[in-house]
């Protein structure tokens, strides 16, 4: 059968379920009639949804979770969580509740600036580029007015345009790399705007230079787009305490403080010398990080590609966050850039990341990059809490039994049963199985 289709995307949503259906599963009914069912039921609203990609065809539901508890800066938030793992607002919920009690989590912005490039070819001397430079800023600066105006009112606006040399790599090519304030949107539209009217005039400007001679003229742009690499967009979030407040936590343990603030300390710069534990402490960090992202209608995939770009910045793969324990305190600290924006976007369009939003205050871009580092923060100490401590499991597949039991297919009375049994015995997907089949009342002992 041909399975090919010309004018997908013209064809209306019921068209392309009923297309799909009949053509790539086994049951066209029952899909037709579930992705059916997975709408919102406001048509405004579904529109708005279709119209973030070309051809959506239902939503694909995932968990919106609240964490509550948060102490940043001084202030409490209740923190909203999109994430499908199930330990992840558990453990960041336990988090911030410890934390709490501790003064809270600290965050400071180190900057906010974005970057973009334009990367263009020139035959000419790598000199003679630079020497016509200084000429050309100004042109370029000159030619955004249209487009920079509003975000210049807002505070904002282009900070510098700078050619770098890669002649000694790549024969020929250069780049002009410019810095941005963008104030509180990601800004990723106002960069690329600005970055390929850039390369408009940057063309224009050689080919018409009155002095210039032949091969000077030749500027040949290969592309203009902004860096998802912002390492000075960065925002830092810390805790602190005496060790000694650790005591019961260690005592539940089976440990003194002291063992448990240096066990602690051991695990992370294991991430700092270890790639290989670096990316799975790294993950636990952007579990919370990418849940709030998420949440607040912005973009994970350029939040995570620049933290790990970051966390490479040495030419090793290193653990984002960093800890001290010495001289009686205990000091745990994530530094991380976060592009983020409360402005435009998806944060305007999403119906839950206005909300979202506004569970957060209606917080400016610095104050929600400060907000999520903590959330991120929160989730690497949960889960090396766990790690040097019950293990990942435990707390873990306690949470994850909601989804064997589902998988199982449980009745709601089962599922009670299991909660109240596996309170006190390892979670297994065969456990489950074998609590179920016994009958709830046999194996309740
Ligand atoms: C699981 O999603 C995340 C952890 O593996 C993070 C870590 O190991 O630090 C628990």
């Amino acid at each position: 059968m041909n399975k090919t289709i010309n004018g997908f995307s013209k064809r209306s949503k019921s068209e392309k379920i009923s297309w799909l259906g009949e053509n790539f599963t086994d049951s066209p009914e029952a899909f037709t009639q579930e992705l059916s069912s997975w709408q919102h039921a406001d048509a405004a609203v579904q529109r708005v949804i279709d119209g973030f990609t070309e051809n959506s065809i239902a939503n694909f539901a995932l968990p919106y979770s609240v964490a509550p508890n948060f102490l940043i800066n001084g202030k409490t938030y209740a923190i909203p969580m999109v994430i499908e793992e199930s330990s992840v607002v558990a453990a960041a919920s336990s988090a911030a509740k410890f934390w709490q009690e501790r003064g809270g989590f600290h965050a400071e912005v180190l900057g906010t600036v974005k970057l973009g490039q334009v990367h263009f070819r020139w035959q000419g001397e790598a000199a003679r580029l630079r020497q016509i430079f200084p000429t050309l800023k100004p042109v370029l600066l000159d030619c955004t007015g249209d487009l920079t105006e509003n975000m210049d009112k807002r505070g904002g606006g282009i900070l510098d345009i700078e050619l770098i040399d890669f002649e000694a790599v790549e024969p020929e090519y250069y780049q002009l790399r410019v810095s941005f304030e963008t104030c509180d949107s990601m800004g990723a539209n106002f960069v690329n705007s600005v970055l390929e009217r850039f390369a408009d005039t940057l063309e224009d400007f050689f080919t018409n230079h009155p002095v210039l001679g032949e091969e000077e003229r030749d500027v040949e742009v290969i592309m203009s787009i902004l860096s998802n690499y912002t390492p000075d967009c960065m925002v830092r979030a810390w805790v602190e305490c005496p060790i000694a407040s650790f005591s019961e936590l260690a005592r539940s343990q089976g440990m003194d403080a002291d063992t448990l603030a240096d066990r602690f300390a051991m695990a992370v710069r294991i991430a700092e010398i270890d790639p290989y534990r670096a990316t799975t402490h790294n993950k636990g960090i952007y579990n919370g990080i990418d849940a709030v992202v998420m949440a607040t209608g912005n973009d994970f995939r350029a939040i995570e590609a620049c933290g790990h770009a970051y966390a490479s910045r040495d030419g090793q793969y290193r653990s984002l966050s960093t800890c001290r324990a010495s001289n009686g305190m205990f000091r745990f600290e994530l530094k991380i850039p976060l592009a983020l924006g409360t402005v435009g976007g998806l944060t305007a369009l999403h119906p839950l990341a206005k909300r979202s939003l506004e569970l957060l205050g209606h917080p400016s871009a610095e104050t929600l990059m400060c907000i999520t580092a903590a959330v991120g923060l929160a989730q690497n100490f949960g889960a090396v809490r766990s790690l040097i401590t019950t293990g990942i499991q435990h707390g873990h597949m306690k949470m994850h039994l909601t989804n064997i039991l589902n998988h199982l297919g449980a009745t709601e009375a089962e599922a009670a049963a299991a909660q109240v049994h596996f309170q006190n015995h390892p979670v297994s997907f065969s456990a489950a199985r074998a609590f179920l089949k016994k009958g709830s009342a046999g194996a309740s002992t």
